[in-house]
């Protein structure tokens, strides 16, 4: 970093943390249907839910995601990073005043895929832009702000429903004209067009230009940006990685093994790794889980709160960590801490009791066990998993195949964050100790997964991550 003029070095982090607003509404966009769907399910406000419709207008958002997601990627190869960020923006605007005013609950969930679309999508190209922006030394952090971005989204969210139904006296009680759980989602339209003025003053990546012929932009940006010193060199570098018959379909992710190029299936199985460990579980019915570790209602969500606090604190030690300790060991050690923890919760809820409600209640010291080990989960995935996954997805791709092979990947991420988050009360049906084993059993096999296929990004250029190399050199220590 010491070459690094501090203007330069400014610069980027200031354009990181604007492309990773779209991190921040991505958080937030997912989080803030859990303070407003109690007050949904009641009929006061109209909406009469039954369970299965419920559980629905909560993950039809992410189908939403998988198809933002999808499309994302060759709109932006046609379009540019840039445009894409700025659609992304306009859906988070009109999902956040569409939900807010919603007549039914037919329209709410149109509403809630509509700002699913602006999730997936960001969720795309947040990770492709940064990578594509930032010098290689300091390019695992820059992209771990999208993590930070996500996590501290999740905790505004939690932070905004919770005040708006204090204020009211309840998610279903009136304020200021309208019941309280509709601002939570009107709440969204301040960081939504925050991130559309901030994405439209953004330069466009240096590798699109590339692709699209426009050096006279690139060397700009190159240099003003990124503080290359040698841009010619690097132009040419780059052209040398980019198809010059570009194509905008996904077709060039067409390879020999199950139809795929083998990196991308590389990116597909991170990404449904990082889901089926269970992470959302623990966010999206956190109350349940504490309460059955003794905690009631209100306690819950103060906890739920530590719990967001705590992941939004690990991802900073991820963010102090990534460009030294390197990707691969980092996930490696998160891997076996997330299979020890969760195993450690799947044998305390062996030993639960069902109450008169029907609710699972531990006997201590499984209580405190399953409190910390739940905790300590948190903990590992955020400090490893968490962010990684991210930054490995916009980084580890050849420039040709990024931003359609990162579409991709992100598209199967929420395709598992769907299955993940719909099977969990039928897993917890059969029961928690099942569901728990179930996601130690991915923690584990990802152990194996990253030692064998994952390769070593740390300090590498994005031009050195040609198919090839990335095959070849898998799981070896980065060239510096
Ligand atoms: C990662 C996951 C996301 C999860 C978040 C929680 O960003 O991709 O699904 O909600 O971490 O920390």
């Amino acid at each position: 970093m010491s070459q690094m003029p501090a203007a330069i070095k400014g610069r980027v982090i200031a354009i990181s943390i604007a492309a990773a607003m779209g991190g921040f509404l991505f958080g937030f966009d997912t989080a803030v249907i859990n303070g407003a769907v109690d007050a949904l399910a009641g009929d006061v406000s109209g909406f009469d839910l039954n369970v299965g419709l419920k559980g629905f207008a909560v993950s039809s958002a992410l189908i939403g995601c998988a198809v933002g997601a999808w499309f994302a990627g060759p709109l932006a190869n046609k379009y540019g990073r840039v445009p894409v960020m700025v659609i992304s923006a306009a859906l988070f605007l009109i999902s956040a005043v569409g939900s807010g005013l919603a007549f039914g609950v037919i329209d709410l969930i149109v509403w809630r895929v509509v700002g699913g679309l602006g999730v997936g999508a960001a969720s795309v190209i947040a990770p492709a832009y940064i990578a594509e922006v930032s010098p290689a030394k300091i390019r695992g952090r820059l992209g771990s702000l999208q993590q930070l971005a996500i996590v501290t989204g999740i905790f505004v969210a939690l932070l905004s429903d919770a005040l708006l139904a204090n204020i009211a006296g309840g998610a279903a009680q009136p304020l200021w004209g309208l019941d309280a759980w509709r601002w939570m989602f009107i709440a969204e339209a301040i960081p939504a067009v925050v991130y559309g003025i901030l994405a439209l003053r953004l330069p466009e990546s240096p590798r699109y230009l590339v692709a699209k012929g426009d050096i006279k932009a690139a060397t700009e940006v190159l240099t003003t940006v990124t503080g290359e010193v040698n841009v010619d060199a690097k132009i040419k570098e780059i052209t040398g990685t980019i198809h010059t018959e570009r194509s905008e379909s996904l077709s060039d992710l067409r390879g020999h093994r199950f139809g795929l190029k083998p990196i991308v299936w590389v990116g597909i199985l991170l990404s449904v790794f990082q889901q089926f460990v269970g992470i959302n579980v623990i966010f999206y019915y956190s109350t349940t889980l504490w309460q059955s570790v003794g905690f009631d209602e209100s306690d819950a969500l103060t906890i739920t709160v530590i719990t967001s606090v705590t992941n939004i604190v690990v991802t900073i030690v991820a963010i102090l960590l990534v460009d030294k300790v390197g990707r691969r060991i980092m996930l490696l050690v998160g891997s076996i801490g997330m299979a020890v923890t969760l195993g450690l919760m799947a044998l305390a809820f062996s030993y639960g009791t069902l109450d008169a409600a029907g609710a699972v209640t531990l006997p201590d010291p499984w209580a405190t066990i399953a409190l910390i080990c739940a905790n300590a989960f948190v903990v590992f995935f955020g400090a490893t998993w968490g962010p990684l996954v991210w930054v490995l997805l916009g980084e580890m791709f050849p420039n040709s195949i990024r931003a359609g092979a990162l579409a991709v990947a992100a598209a199967a991420q929420w395709a598992a964050n769907f299955f993940i988050s719909t099977t969990f009360p039928a897993f917890a049906e059969i029961g928690l100790t099942f569901a728990y084993s179930f996601y130690a059993f991915f923690a584990l096999l990802s152990f194996f997964f990253v030692l064998r296929f994952v390769p070593e990004t740390k300090g590498r250029e994005l031009e050195e991550m040609t198919e090839e190399v990335i095959v070849q050199r898998r799981g070896r220590p980065a060239r510096t």
